[in-house]
C-alpha cells in the first residue's frame, strides 16, 4: 500500500515542515521487482547509499537482503554501523586519495578503482593478495542529462577504454586478482539497450582478463518522475543479460555474476518532501507560491532541471491554477514553473514526490536554515529517524574567536 495522504498530513502535523517522509514498504517493493526480474541470472544488488544514507534506511535495506555500494570511506563506515558485514559492502572509489583505498582494504570490503594511478599504487601495495575491481569508461552517452551522465568520452569517471593496454600491463605484471569489471554510465537510463551495450563491451574484455568473475553494471535505472514516465524495462534487460551471459558461458566455460548498484530505483519513489505554503504573491503574469523550503532541501529542480510532481495535500480538489512554486532561500530557487495545481493558499501543506533519492542527501544549511527532519513510515507507524537541525547544531562546529 502506498503512503496515503492522511499519513503524510499526520506526519506534518506531528513533526512540522519542511519534512522528509519515506515509505519502507515502497523500498521493499522496488527491491522485490529487481530480485524477481533477475531471478534467472546470478545477480547481486548493491544499494547505492549516496542516494540516502539515513541509518534507519540502511538497516531496512539490509533487512530486505540487499547489499550496499558506497562512494566514500565514510559511507563504508555508515554501512558497517548499520550492520552490513564487509562481504556485503562495495566501495566504488573515484578520484580518492590512495589512503581511502588502504582503509577500505583494511576493513575487508570489495573495492573498485577508477584510475590507472590508484591501480598502480594498489598493485605495488597488495600485488595479487586482494581481489580488485576496476571501473571503465566505455565512452557511451547515457542517462537523463549530461550532469548525471558518467560514461561518455568527456567524463572524469573510470579508466578510459582506450587505456586498456596500460590496464593489461599492470594486471599482468603484478598478477592482479582482477575480479570485477565495472561501468556506470549514468542515472535515469530509460533505454535498456544502453546496459546491453555495456554488457557486450565488458564481456568482450572479460575474455582478455581470465580472473574476472563479476560484471558490475552500476546503477542508473530510470524511475518515473513525471506521471507519464516509465521505469526501465527490467524484464527486457534481464532477458538480454541472461542471453549474453549464457552465450559467454557456452563459449568460454566461465559463469559470471552480475552486480547492479541501484540508488534511485530503490528509494526515489519512497520519499516525499513536505512543505508549507508561506506566501502567495500574485503578479500580473505569474502567481508565485513561496514555501518553507528551497534549494537547501531539494536541489534537484534547480541543479538538474529535474521535475518533481507536486500535490496540494490541504486542498486536493481546489480549482486548478498556474503557479511558480519557489523556495525561501536568497537565490532563484524555483521548484516548478507554470505548474497547474489545485488552488494553493497560505498555510496549505504540499508534497514534492519522488524525493527519496538525492533529496535530503544533497541538502545543506545554506542561509543558516535547518535541514529538515526525516520520518520513516513502517507498517503504518511513523518513526522519527532524524530530528530537525537546530541553532545549536549549526553552531556546534564553529570556533568563535575574538
Ligand atoms: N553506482 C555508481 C558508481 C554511481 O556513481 C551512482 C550514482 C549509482 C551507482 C546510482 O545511480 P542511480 O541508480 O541512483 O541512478 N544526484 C543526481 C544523481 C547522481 C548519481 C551519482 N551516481 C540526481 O539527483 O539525479
Amino acid at each position: 500500500m502506498p503512503v496515503t495522504r492522511e499519513e503524510l498530513v499526520r506526519a506534518a502535523a506531528t513533526y512540522g515542515t519542511p519534512l522528509y517522509v519515506y515509505d519502507a514498504e515502497s523500498i521493499s517493493v522496488q527491491y522485490q521487482k529487481l530480485v524477481r526480474s533477475f531471478s534467472n541470472t546470478d545477480t547481486r544488488f548493491f544499494y547505492a547509499a549516496k542516494a540516502l544514507t539515513n541509518l534507519s534506511i540502511l538497516k531496512h535495506i539490509l533487512a530486505i537482503g540487499c547489499s550496499i555500494d558506497c562512494s566514500s570511506i565514510n559511507e563504508v563506515k555508515l554501512a558497517l554501523k548499520a550492520g552490513f558485514s564487509p562481504d556485503k559492502i562495495l566501495y566504488t572509489s573515484n578520484s580518492v586519495a590512495f589512503s581511502e583505498i588502504l582503509e577500505a582494504v583494511s576493513l575487508g570490503v570489495s573495492v573498485t578503482i577508477d584510475s590507472l594511478s590508484n591501480l598502480e599504487k594498489f598493485a605495488a601495495t597488495y600485488g595479487s593478495s586482494y581481489p580488485i575491481g576496476v571501473r571503465l569508461r566505455p565512452n557511451i552517452m547515457a542517462g537523463g542529462n549530461v550532469k548525471i551522465s558518467t560514461g561518455h568520452a568527456g567524463s572524469k569517471f573510470g579508466i578510459p577504454v582506450e587505456q586498456l593496454p596500460g590496464l593489461e600491463q599492470l594486471v599482468n605484471t603484478h598478477q592482479l586478482q582482477l575480479r570485477t569489471l565495472h561501468i556506470h554510465t549514468g542515472s535515469e537510463i530509460a533505454d535498456a539497450s544502453v546496459f546491453v551495450k555495456g554488457v557486450q563491451l565488458l564481456l568482450e574484455l572479460a575474455t582478455r582478463f581470465l580472473t574476472v568473475s563479476v560484471i558490475d553494471l552500476g546503477g542508473g535505472f530510470k524511475v518515473p518522475y513525471r506521471p507519464e514516465e516509465k521505469e526501465t524495462d527490467l524484464d527486457e534487460l534481464s532477458q538480454a543479460i541472461e542471453h549474453a551471459f549464457s552465450e559467454f558461458e557456452k563459449n568460454t566455460g566461465r559463469r559470471l555474476q552480475v552486480w547492479f548498484e541501484p540508488g534511485k530505483f530503490l528509494v526515489a519513489q519512497a520519499g516525499y518532501l513536505l512543505a508549507t505554503v508561506t506566501v502567495i504573491k500574485p503578479t500580473e503574469t505569474i502567481c508565485f507560491a513561496g514555501v518553507d523550503s528551497g534549494l537547501n532541501h531539494l536541489i534537484r529542480p534547480m541543479f538538474y532541471d529535474a521535475y518533481h510532481h507536486i500535490s496540494n495535500l490541504s486542498n486536493p480538489e481546489g480549482p486548478l491554477g498556474a503557479y511558480q512554486v519557489t523556495g525561501n532561500v536568497c537565490e532563484t530557487d524555483d521548484f516548478a514553473i507554470a505548474r497547474m495545481l489545485p488552488e494553493l493558499r497560505e498555510g496549505d501543506l504540499i508534497a514534492f514526490h519522488t524525493a527519496g533519492a538525492y533529496g535530503f542527501e544533497m541538502a545543506s544549511s545554506y542561509n543558516a536554515r535547518f535541514r529538515p527532519a526525516e520520518v520513516l513510515i513502517k507498517q503504518g507507524q511513523l518513526h522519527l529517524i532524524r530530528r530537525r537541525e537546530s541553532m545549536e547544531d549549526l553552531l556546534a562546529l564553529q570556533i568563535s574567536i575574538e
